[in-house]
């Protein structure tokens, strides 16, 4: 098939794109390299280096005219969304309604998005379960909810087969360390530069953390899948004070906690119900969370810069 990937140039598009790449797809990547790096790239992708808030990228979809499209490319961090609420708006609704048109001109058969916890805000149900209505609690995931809308706007007018995925707390190698979706990445650099972790809060906030091959699998099954929107997730709850604790094992048993202020907008508990994915998508997550950090911390021992140019 021919595939583009926005946002292939980052930490879960780039094992996404060795993926396709691996299994005989002809891949493009559309990606502005903000936060992303070239040489996250196998050869046999072809990059366009293009914002997805910008006419160059409606022109990437007319000229590739791709038989599906996976939408990672983000404004990733829920922070510097309450702060830059325009930029995120820019890129995370704009861009998608952007792509989506194109890909609507272009006759683009099947479109997947990259979703979040984040749309759920602080929910009520634990594991939250997809019908969960949407409560936002940052310009973030007010986008990503938009973007689920607009998706199955398409979905049913437009005749495209409309996927979102949304991701709990993916981690793994390739993690860029900067801003806040990555705590395992940020962890393990000031791990192994001797520095102490910081935590904000009591370190008790609960997260439902899926390594970044997981999140691949799931993105694979979303090839075949009808329209919809699933969790890829692992329905285990784990606090930030037990991945702190797995990683300074692995990493720098000596280092010190210290505890900071708590983020604004930071959910108190997060947990995704694994069960309509499984169900549905045929997705279920293998890579246990104890196996899986083991698994990173090796992998940031030797890139010690994780994605950090
Ligand atoms: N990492 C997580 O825990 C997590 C959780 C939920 C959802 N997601 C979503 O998964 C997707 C991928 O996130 P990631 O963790 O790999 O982050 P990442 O920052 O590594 O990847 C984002 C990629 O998009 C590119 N990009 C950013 N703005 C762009 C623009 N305007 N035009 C074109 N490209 C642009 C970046 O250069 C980068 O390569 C995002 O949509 C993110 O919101 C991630």
């Amino acid at each position: 098939m021919r595939i583009l990937v926005t946002g292939g140039a980052g930490f879960i598009g780039s094992h996404l794109v060795d993926a396709l790449v691996g299994a005989g797809h002809e891949v493009a990547v559309l990606d502005d390299l903000s936060t992303g790096r070239r040489e996250n790239l196998p050869a046999a992708a072809r990059l366009h280096v293009a914002s997805v808030a910008t006419a160059a990228a409606e022109a990437v979809v007319l000229a590739e005219r791709p038989e599906a499209i996976f939408h990672l490319a983000a404004q990733v961090d829920a922070t510097r969304s309450l702060a830059e609420p325009l930029l995120d708006t820019e890129v995370n609704v704009l861009g998608t309604v952007r792509l989506l048109a194109a890909a609507a001109t272009a006759g683009v058969p099947r479109f997947v998005i990259a979703s979040s916890a984040a749309v759920y805000g602080d929910p009520t149900v634990f594991p939250t379960v997809e019908a969960e209505p949407h409560r936002p609690l940052s310009p973030y995931g007010i986008a990503k909810s938009a973007a689920e809308r607009y998706l199955e706007s398409f979905a049913r007018d437009r005749g495209l087969t409309g996927v979102a995925l949304r991701f709990a707390n993916v981690y793994g190698p390739r993690q860029t360390a900067l801003g806040e979706a990555g705590v395992v990445a940020v962890f393990c650099r000031r791990l192994l530069a001797g520095a102490p972790l910081t935590i904000h809060g009591d370190g008790r906030q609960t997260r439902d953390f899926v390594h970044v091959a997981d999140v691949v699998a799931a993105c694979l099954a979303a090839l075949g899948a009808p329209s919809g929107a699933w969790h890829v997730a692992t329905g285990v709850e784990s606090d930030i004070l037990t991945v702190a604790a797995e990683l300074r094992r692995h990493l720098a048993p000596e280092a010190r906690i210290v505890h900071a202020a708590p983020r604004p907008a930071d959910p108190r508990r997060s947990v995704l119900s694994p069960d309509l994915a499984a169900g549905q998508l045929g997705f279920r997550a293998r890579i246990p969370l104890a196996a899986g950090l083991e698994r990173t911390a090796g992998w940031f021992r030797s890139h010690p810069e994780g994605n950090v140019r």
